[in-house]
């Protein structure tokens, strides 16, 4: 994922580059067990990053990553999410991109081929296959923003 976000450096401003290889490789650091209080990783990745001092501009993009708003609605997380604030930003969508062209594995994959491989791991029940189900058209535009940025399309 943090090659894939090299890849796509040039969708945001120069000064910004590093800004988003770090997020990349920083963003799922909440799914980490000593951290996971609330087991909503991106919150909790945000927090300890924000208690350790790393830059605002990276704890919000970590916070915001891949669609957590969406989530965090449907997990009732939204006003501890809202601690960090929201910025529809180049940076956002390029970190988002990154994320979701970008398999389990490393893979690379397109947008719906992720979105395919989410959907079939959670059962429809799941606050995950749920916030999915809600989020793909959006966290979609986001992912065409980028390409168009550098682009691709
Ligand atoms: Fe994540």
């Amino acid at each position: 994922m943090a090659e894939r976000a090299h890849e796509l450096k040039a969708a945001v401003r120069e000064e910004d580059q590093d800004t988003l290889v770090a997020a990349a490789w920083l963003h799922d650091i909440g799914y980490a067990p000593e951290i996971g209080h609330t087991q909503f990783h991106p919150l909790d990745g945000a927090r300890y990053l924000r208690d350790n001092g790393w830059p605002e501009v990276i704890v919000n993009l970590v916070a915001h990553h891949s669609g957590a708003r969406f989530e965090a609605a449907e997990r009732g997380l939204a006003s501890e999410l809202a601690e960090f604030p929201f910025e529809d930003s180049p940076l956002l969508d390029a970190l988002v991109a990154a994320d979701l062209t970008t398999g389990p594995a490393g893979q690379r994959f397109t947008y719906d081929e992720r979105m395919d491989e989410i959907l079939s791991r959670y059962s429809p029940d799941d606050p995950v296959h749920k916030t999915w189900t809600k989020a793909r058209p959006v966290i979609g535009e986001a992912v065409a923003r980028t390409q168009v940025r550098l682009g691709e399309v």
